[in-house]
C-alpha cells in the first residue's frame, strides 16, 4: 500500500502519543519532526528533528511532503501555530489522526488536523472542528459541534448537542450536560460538571461548575 509521508510539529509527551497513533494508521509514515526549540539532527520519535517552522517550506519541498500534524496540546498555541505555518507554506495539508481503537459514527465530520485518541467515542452527527483534540476515552455525544482548536480531555464527556467555541477546553474528567454552549477559550476545569452555558474565556470549576475567573487564551493550563 502507498504510504503518505507526514511531518509532525512538536516532540514532547503529546507528540509521542500522536506518533503512536500515526504508526498504527495504515497508509501514513512519519518522516520527520519540526521543533522550534530543539537542534536539527536530534533524534526524536524514531526519526529526527529536521528544523524549525521557518524551515518547513524547504523541508516540505525536499521531502515532497505536504502533510503536517500539530503535536501541541495547548489549544490557543496550536491554533496560532496553524496560522503561522499556513502563512509560511500555502500548500500545507493538515493531517488528521484517528486511533484504530476510537469509535467514529459514520456521519460524524472530522476537521483537518483534528486528533481522536484511543478509546474515544464520537457519536452520530457530531462535527469536530479543525485542529480539535479528542483525548483518550473522551465521549462526544450526538450532534455536538466543536469549534476549531477546542478539546475534550481524557475521560471528558459532552452530552448531546453541546457546542464548544473556538479553543474551548473541557479538561480531564469534566462533563457538560446536553445542549449547553461553552464560549471561545472557556475552560471547564478537571472533574467539573457544567450545568449552565459558560461565557467566553471563563474558567469554571467544581460540581456544579461555577465561574471562578476569566483567562487569557494563551495562559498555561496543562
Ligand atoms: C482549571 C485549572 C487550570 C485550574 O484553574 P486555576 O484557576 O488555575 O486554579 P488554581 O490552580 O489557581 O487554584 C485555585 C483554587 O481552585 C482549586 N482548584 C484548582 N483546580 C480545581 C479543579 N479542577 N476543581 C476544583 N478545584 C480546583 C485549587 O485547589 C485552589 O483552591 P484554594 O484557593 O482553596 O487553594 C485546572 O484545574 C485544570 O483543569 N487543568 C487542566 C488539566 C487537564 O485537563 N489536563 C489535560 C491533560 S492531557
Amino acid at each position: 500500500m502507498r504510504q503518505e509521508s507526514v511531518l509532525m510539529v512538536g516532540s514532547g509527551g503529546h507528540a509521542r502519543v500522536l506518533a503512536d497513533i500515526l504508526h498504527l494508521s495504515n497508509g501514513l509514515r512519519l518522516v520527520g519532526v519540526i521543533d522550534d526549540f530543539e537542534m536539527a539532527g536530534t533524534p526524536a520519535l524514531g526519526v529526527e528533528i529536521l528544523g524549525t517552522c521557518e524551515d518547513l517550506p524547504r523541508i516540505m519541498r525536499q521531502l515532497e511532503c505536504c502533510r503536517v500534524v500539530l503535536a501541541v496540546g495547548h489549544n490557543a498555541r496550536r491554533l496560532d501555530l496553524a496560522a503561522r505555518i499556513e502563512s509560511l507554506c500555502n500548500d500545507v495539508v493538515w493531517q488528521s489522526l484517528l486511533h484504530p481503537a476510537a469509535v467514529l459514527a459514520g456521519d460524524a465530520v472530522v476537521g483537518e488536523g483534528a486528533v481522536i485518541m484511543a478509546g474515544a467515542i464520537v457519536n452520530a452527527g457530531a462535527q469536530i472542528g479543525r485542529h480539535c483534540l479528542i483525548n483518550t476515552s473522551a465521549i462526544v455525544e450526538h450532534d455536538c459541534k466543536l469549534g476549531d482548536g477546542s478539546s475534550v480531555g481524557p475521560g471528558g464527556v459532552l452530552g448531546g448537542n453541546v457546542r464548544l467555541g473556538v479553543g474551548a477546553i473541557v479538561a480531564l474528567g469534566a462533563g457538560v450536560i446536553n445542549a449547553l454552549e461553552l464560549g471561545e477559550h472557556a475552560l471547564l476545569g478537571a472533574g467539573a460538571t457544567a450545568v449552565r452555558d459558560l461565557p467566553a474565556y471563563a474558567v469554571a470549576l467544581g460540581v456544579p461548575a461555577r465561574t471562578t475567573r476569566f483567562r487569557d487564551a494563551g495562559e498555561e493550563y496543562l
